[in-house]
């Protein structure tokens, strides 16, 4: 019997990559599996996706580029957040493509350039790099007064042969609002960049701004690589779902039921009191696992062939549902949320219910519930554990 489990639908993960794919009409594609693949598991999505057509990886951190190598990824792979000091030079050697936002990352980077492999584009000892820039968004990325000197420095890196500037990369702060003016003046600023590059000697071969969003509505932004998260999971930016396959289920098995008298407190602080004599059924997901606390009295699950909300508190480990006079057993499967087919709540519900957004819902999916995964057109992957180093499938393309 499982305690809670979530399920993890490789085959939507490949289907939902040839749709973005399509969607980005012409342009190159990579797979963004930061944060363990918003809580899916970076590996076996990243396998999936490669299957389903990705050109790269992408990644947030160098800690999470060098564990997908050492998962036995070989396909091109960026990381972009990143703090000097760090242990860039694992990555390097790794053959991760570095993000660099100062002269400071760019300094750190060449000091490591001695371990970067050979790939095809460059020979060993120079580092793929990607200067990322801010057009607007004020989080990462070098302010359009301090480019010319962080170009002239990567040109001068690149004549003496520590790096090669493999691509030129920025993002958006309103893609989910195709139309909102913002847009343009970012799409114009990178633009103004790549400019910048090329009067240095630059020639970045990836030029990317765009994440899903601009991958399926905003087509003036896709220059000609997009940075794809939240649609290889199935989940929209977007109120329309677009084509796209919810990949998780989270499911877990009724702990214990029990008949209780009108009046019943529930759970801390009793927030919740039963009106009649009713039946409670206790499931094991809780803030701990990664249910939002602030569900408790308004989220919804799926039990015994209909929704129902949670009664009470989340607690860390546990919430508990009333389900009236309802036949439930032991061992009965709840589904918190899926692709909402059978009518059970999606991650969309809960975001809604916890005033977040679908990213927030499957990404903080704590480790302490297992994945299982089912489907993967490269072979049987079965049950692993998030962050498992079995082989799979690996690309090449640069
Ligand atoms: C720099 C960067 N690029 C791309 C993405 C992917 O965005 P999305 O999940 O909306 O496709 C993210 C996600 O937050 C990001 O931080």
């Amino acid at each position: 019997m499982r305690h809670a489990e979530a399920v993890i639908d490789l085959d939507a993960v490949e289907a939902n990559t040839r749709l973005l794919r399509r969607a980005a009409a012409g342009a190159a594609l990579m797979a963004v599996v930061k944060a363990d693949g918003y809580g899916h598991g970076a590996a076996p999505v990243a396998r999936a996706a490669l299957a389903g057509g990705a050109d790269m990886l992408g990644v947030a951190t160098l800690p999470e580029a060098v564990a997908l190598r050492g998962a036995g990824i070989a396909a091109p792979l960026a990381a972009w957040l990143w703090t000097p000091g760090e242990d860039v030079r694992a990555a390097i050697a790794a053959g991760v493509q570095i993000g660099v936002s100062s002269l400071d990352h760019l300094a750190a980077v060449r000091l490591s350039a001695d371990v970067a492999p050979a790939n095809s584009d460059s020979p060993a000892g120079r580092v793929p790099i990607h200067l990322k820039v801010d057009t607007g968004l004020g989080r990462n990325g070098v302010m359009p007064g301090d480019l010319t000197r962080l170009l002239d420095a990567i040109a001068s890196a690149e004549r003496v042969g520590d790096v090669e500037m493999r691509g030129i990369m920025s993002h958006l702060a309103c893609a989910d609002i195709p139309g909102d003016p913002s847009i343009d003046v970012q799409v114009r600023a990178f633009e103004n960049a790549i400019a910048a590059a090329e009067a240095a000697g630059l020639i970045p071969r990836w030029r990317h701004l765009g994440n899903t969003a601009v991958a399926l509505a905003v087509p003036g932004a896709r220059f000609n690589l997009v940075r794809c998260g939240i649609g290889l999971y199935g989940l929209s930016p977007f109120a329309d779902r677009a084509g796209l396959r919810p990949a998780m289920t989270l499911h877990a098995s009724v702990a214990l039921v029990k008949r209780v008298p009108a009046g019943q407190g529930v759970g801390y602080g009793f927030t919740y009191r039963t009106s009649r004599e009713s039946t409670l059924a206790l499931v094991p997901l809780g803030y701990g696992d990664g249910i939002p606390r602030s569900a408790g009295n308004v989220g919804q699950v799926w039990l015994g062939g209909k929704r129902r909300t949670i009664a009470g508190r989340v607690a860390m480990d546990q919430v508990v549902v009333d389900c009236g006079d309802d036949d439930i057993r032991v061992g009965e499967d709840v589904v918190i949320f899926g692709s909402g087919d059978q009518g059970e709540p999606t991650a969309d519900d809960w975001a809604g219910y916890c005033d977040t957004i679908n990213y927030e819902i499957v990404t903080r999916i704590a480790p302490r519930v297992r994945r299982r995964y089912v489907g993967g057109s490269w072979g049987e992957v079965g049950d692993i554990a998030v962050g498992a180093t079995d082989s799979g499938a690996g690309g090449s393309a640069q």
